[in-house]
Parts: structure tokens; C-alpha cells; sequence
């Protein structure tokens, strides 16, 4: 089967889950804490691996005890950690992560080593992806490292998604060589100028994203489930009905399984409906990798809850 190659971030999540976020000033006694490998590119890759695909990571750690348990945190998911690279003297990146009752999450990123990853240590990555294979990038690694593997995969003929989260301006260049740009609704209002409400705004926004060159682009909405247009087609795919314990890792786990999906020739449809599976089962448990479900748990999930596709068209 095609690699798919996840150049991007690993941070050690400091997971408190907290009765509410308190006020400017206030201290606040919470209900838990955790330490959970995180970063979006880790658990994407994660994510991928463990829906089944062959996985390579590309980024950076520093030489620390986090760096050590991001390492083995992919191993043990199956990912091929060669490309990881172990920086002396920067910490390994961290995210500081206040989980509410309602499940809602708030991060702040302390990026560390994943702000050292080197153009040329990504684009040697890149070059020995084989022919079919996938690049898969976020917003957590320097930006122009990001453009830069965009324009060396696309010009390779390997297909290029693109998650930008955090939200960051993208040239409109490196948009015309993004095959899937998959983001949420605010990334999706960040890029268009459409604010994202339901199925009609979210054609709109991803309307203006695909008039900027991208292939197809997926805009996930939360507990209302996602949607996917291309020039010829689209679909909307409800959320499964879950409580939410934690939704952090929720787009990564989306985004993962849906890359491995379509690189196991799933069509775009069946992909969408198992990746919206796969990450309403990831909100039902807290933190990030510890959240993401194996590919036999999606599939037992999506018996009982049987995510049906609606509202699919064809566009003529
Ligand atoms: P995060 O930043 O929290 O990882 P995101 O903002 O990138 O997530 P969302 O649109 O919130 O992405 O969620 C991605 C997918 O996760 C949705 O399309 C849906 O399938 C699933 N999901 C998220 N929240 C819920 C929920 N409350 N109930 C069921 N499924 C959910
Ligand atoms: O998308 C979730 C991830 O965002 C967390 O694991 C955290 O590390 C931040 O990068």
C-alpha cells in the first residue's frame, strides 16, 4: 500500500479538565490532570496508522523525557519513527490544554523543537515518498517549510492534503497545489470571509476555496459532521450521536483516517463516512493519541451507530 508521509508536529499534551475555565485573576480547584502525546501532526499520523495505512512521521523533539515518550508513543501505534529528528538544547513542543465539562477544549502551544524543523530535512522526506503515496501537513511546523513540501509533493505528483490548523495565511499558489484541504468551520471563515452555519455556508466557503485552485475540501463542523466538495460532487455526512468528553485530537483523528481511507482507494464518500466515525468515537474519550480509536473500534462503533450519508449530489 502507498506511505503516506506526515511532516508536521509532536507535543506532550498537559491535559486539566476543569469544571469550568476560570476568571482573570480566579483559581479554580479541577477534576483531573494528564500527560497525553499530542501535536497535530503526531496524532494524524497516529491516527492514519492506526486505520491502517503505512505510516512515516517527519519532525522534531528536543532531547528530553517528553522527546523519549513521543517517540515511543508512535512506535507503538506503528508509525516509522526514522524521520524523527532529536534536538539538543530545545525542549520538546507542549500544549497546555483545559478541557470543559461540555468537553470543549482550550490550548495554548509552546512549539519547542517543532519551530527548528529544517526545509531540507522535510523536503529529502519528500523525495522518497514512492509513486501513489501522500503528504499530509498541518500548521504547527514553520510556515514556509510547510509551503515549500506543498509545491515539492504537488510538482512530485504525490497527493497533498493539507489540514491548516492553526489557521495561517496560505499563498494562493501553494492553494493551487493542495489535492484535499481539510479544516474546520473557523479555519474555513479565516479563508473564505464565509462564516460557516450549515450545509448552504459551507458550500459557499469551500465554493471560494476550490475557485483558489484545491481539488476538493472537506469543512468539518463539529457535532454536525462534515462536509466534502469537489468540482463534480458533494456530500454531507452527520456526526454520530456521542457525549462529548473531550473533542481535542476530533479534526487530526478525522483527518488521519481520512487520508488512509482514500490511499486504500476508499472513494471519497465511504472515506468521509468512516473518518466522521472514527473521530465522533475519539470526542467519547479525553486526550489526544489515547483517544484514537483502532480501525476494528471504528468499525464496531459504526454498527451500533450506523452513520448514514445524506444530502449527497452530484453537481452537473
Ligand atoms: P479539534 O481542534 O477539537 O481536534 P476541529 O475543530 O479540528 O477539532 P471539529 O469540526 O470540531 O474539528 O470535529 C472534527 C470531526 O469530529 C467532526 O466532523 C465530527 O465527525 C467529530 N466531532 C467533533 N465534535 C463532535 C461531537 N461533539 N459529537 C460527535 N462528533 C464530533
Ligand atoms: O489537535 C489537537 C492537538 O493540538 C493537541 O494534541 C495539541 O498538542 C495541539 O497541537
Amino acid at each position: 500500500m502507498p506511505e503516506i508521509l506526515v511532516i508536521g508536529s509532536l507535543n506532550m499534551d498537559l491535559v486539566v479538565q476543569t469544571p469550568r475555565v476560570p476568571a482573570a485573576g480566579e483559581t479554580l480547584a479541577g477534576n483531573g490532570f494528564k500527560l497525553v502525546p499530542g501535536g497535530k501532526g503526531a496524532n494524524q499520523a497516529v491516527a492514519a496508522c492506526r486505520a491502517g495505512a503505512s505510516v512515516k512521521m517527519v519532525g522534531c523533539v528536543g532531547a528530553d523525557v517528553f522527546g523519549d515518550a513521543m517517540h515511543e508513543s508512535l512506535r507503538s501505534a506503528g508509525v516509522d519513527t526514522s524521520g524523527l529528528v532529536t534536538l539538543k538544547g530545545q525542549s520538546t513542543g507542549v500544549a497546555d490544554i483545559l478541557v470543559e465539562a461540555s468537553g470543549e477544549n482550550r490550548i495554548i502551544i509552546i512549539p519547542g523543537a517543532n519551530a527548528w524543523l529544517e526545509e531540507q530535512t522535510a523536503l529529502a522526506a519528500v523525495s522518497k515518498v514512492a509513486d501513489g503515496g501522500a503528504v499530509l501537513l498541518q500548521h504547527e511546523v514553520p510556515l514556509a517549510v510547510v509551503h515549500a513540501v506543498v509545491r515539492a509533493a504537488a510538482a512530485a505528483g504525490l497527493i497533498v492534503c493539507l489540514n491548516p490548523a492553526p489557521i495561517l495565511p496560505i499563498p494562493l499558489e501553494v492553494l493551487a497545489c493542495v489535492d484535499y484541504l481539510i479544516l474546520n468551520e473557523t479555519e474555513a471563515e479565516a479563508l473564505s470571509g464565509i462564516r460557516v452555519m450549515g450545509q448552504d455556508t459551507a458550500r459557499q466557503a469551500a465554493d471560494k476555496l476550490l475557485a483558489g485552485g484545491v481539488d476538493k475540501v472537506i469543512i468539518t463542523v463539529g457535532s454536525t459532521g462534515a462536509y466534502l466538495l469537489s468540482p463534480e460532487r458533494e456530500f454531507y455526512q452527520p456526526a454520530c450521536d456521542v457525549t462529548a468528553v473531550d473533542t481535542t485530537a476530533a479534526g487530526d483523528t478525522f483527518t488521519g483516517y481520512f487520508m488512509a481511507a482514500r490511499l486504500q482507494d476508499l472513494d471519497d464518500e465511504s472515506a468521509l463516512r468512516l473518518a466522521v466515525a472514527a473521530a465522533s468515537l475519539t470526542v467519547t474519550s479525553l486526550g489526544a493519541q489515547s483517544s484514537i480509536p483502532t480501525r476494528q473500534a471504528v468499525e464496531l462503533f459504526s454498527q451500533v451507530h450506523r452513520p448514514e450519508l445524506t444530502g449527497q449530489k452530484i453537481i452537473l
